[in-house]
């Protein structure tokens, strides 16, 4: 059978239909499949499975992203709720900040807590969940503040504790995750309900919660009062996602990539080392945008109602950019050598919120895994599971203290 990058199959041309089973092999191993492809037809081509078109060229990557000729639909992907966009645009824009600023606060006032964190995962623990764990333990004042119905909070643990922020392979996990999902979605639009100000006649309304608000007041905040309480819990649970779950695997990639290369990650600082493992394994690996109006990429008709994915681990990973690209190696960042695309917040007027204060929290808490310590790192043999985010496979860390 054919398979993507034999080179004796190569034709450079990316219209040319694929081979029977590509589509297959792209859903068993996205990333490997790209690579091949990437090689074989070049930094533009098709996906086999929706037919986007995945974009590897650094100047068409960041012309498509910033979008100034308006060829793209102005859609934030991030703001899909009930079927539908929570926006406009103005008010999406206004959530990401309020949620940047109440995360960007929080990790201000707290980040002396992470060695304690750290502590309580104990000398031996299992990640990528290790990780995100440790991550909900800190940001969890923030996430849901203190005085918020016991039974939410639990229910939000327990969705940290079900993995519900990774999607899941299978059928029967998707199809249980889907129904904690709703019961989720049910239980907070009954919080925002519940926190949503109720002016009384002749009185001025009072928003402010007792305390510093958390994301949710964030969210609720941000939205104008009309918005339907189940969308406003729709974002939050996805504002909610994205502060745990790729922040807690950019730290995991990087012991694991550490590990690999033999790096002593005591021995470089940390902010280089995240810098690094988002390069290597850029969570959010492909961003897609809907077309438009009819244009051409890298000589590519495309028509209204395509769509293009632009490919951050590709780029990432192009040895005419990045030297011994496939290595981790923290010290590309200390400011001697060339750098090549990076986008591993995206670019453009979509660029991520919380970009800043993700690294923040990413570098401290690595910097407090490694801080007087030892890692060992066992690594199993799986591969990373690449559904709309990458995650790790599992494996194991010991931490012991280091002797000096
Ligand atoms: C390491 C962690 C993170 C990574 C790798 C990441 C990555 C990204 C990327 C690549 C995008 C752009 C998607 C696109 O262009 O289609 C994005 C958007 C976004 N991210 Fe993050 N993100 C991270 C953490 C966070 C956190 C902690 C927040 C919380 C404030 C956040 C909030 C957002 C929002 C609100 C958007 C949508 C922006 C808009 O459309 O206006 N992200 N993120």
């Amino acid at each position: 059978m054919t398979t993507v990058g034999e080179p004796d199959q190569v034709v450079p041309d990316e219209a040319r239909p694929w081979p029977r089973g590509a589509a297959r092999h792209y859903r068993r191993d996205p990333l490997g499949f790209v690579e091949q492809a990437a090689r074989a037809r070049g930094p533009v081509f098709r996906l086999p499975d929706d037919g986007s078109l995945c974009v590897a060229d650094p100047v068409e990557a960041l012309r498509i992203l910033h979008d100034e000729a308006g060829d793209y639909d102005e859609v934030s992907g991030f703001f899909h709720v009930g079927g539908g966009l929570l926006g406009p645009r103005a008010t999406q824009a206004a959530i990401g900040r309020a949620a940047r600023t109440t995360l960007r606060a929080h990790v201000a006032a707290h980040r002396e807590r992470l060695p304690a964190v750290v502590a309580e995962l104990g000398e031996v623990s299992q990640w990528p969940s290790a990780g995100r764990d440790a991550v909900h333990r800190f940001l969890a004042g923030a996430l849901l503040r203190p005085d918020s119905p016991p039974a939410l909070r639990e229910l939000m643990a327990h969705v940290v504790r079900r993995e519900v922020l990774i999607r899941p392979s299978g059928r029967l996990a998707r199809v249980s995750r889907r129904a904690l999902w709703a019961r989720v979605v049910r239980t907070i639009a009954a919080e925002v309900r519940h926190r949503r100000p109720r002016p009384r006649p002749g009185a001025l309304p009072d928003a402010s919660p007792p305390g510093p608000g958390d994301l949710l007041d964030a969210v609720i905040g941000a939205t104008p009062p009309e918005t339907p309480a189940e969308h406003v819990a729709q974002v939050y649970l996805l504002l909610f996602r994205t502060s745990i779950a790729p922040v807690g695997h950019v730290v995991a990639w990087a012991l694991l990539s550490a590990a690999a290369d033999d790096v002593d990650l005591a021995a470089v600082p940390a902010g280089s080392a995240v810098r690094e493992s988002l390069r290597l394994w850029p969570v959010a690996w492909l961003l897609g945008r809907p077309v438009r109006r009819a244009h051409q990429v890298g000589g590519v008709p495309l028509e209204p109602g395509e769509s293009v994915s632009v490919c951050p681990y590709l780029l990432h990973r192009d040895e005419r950019h990045w030297p011994q690209a496939a290595a981790f190696r923290p010290e590309r960042w200390d400011g001697s050598e060339p750098r090549g695309p990076y986008l591993p917040f995206g670019g453009g007027p979509f660029t991520c919120a919380g970009a800043a204060v993700a690294q923040t929290l990413a570098t401290d808490l690595l910097a407090a895994l490694t801080d007087g310590a030892r890692l060992e790192v066992r690594a199993g043999p799986g591969r990373p599971h690449v559904e709309g985010i990458i995650t790790p496979p599992p494996f194991l860390v010991r931490r012991t203290a280091r002797r000096t």
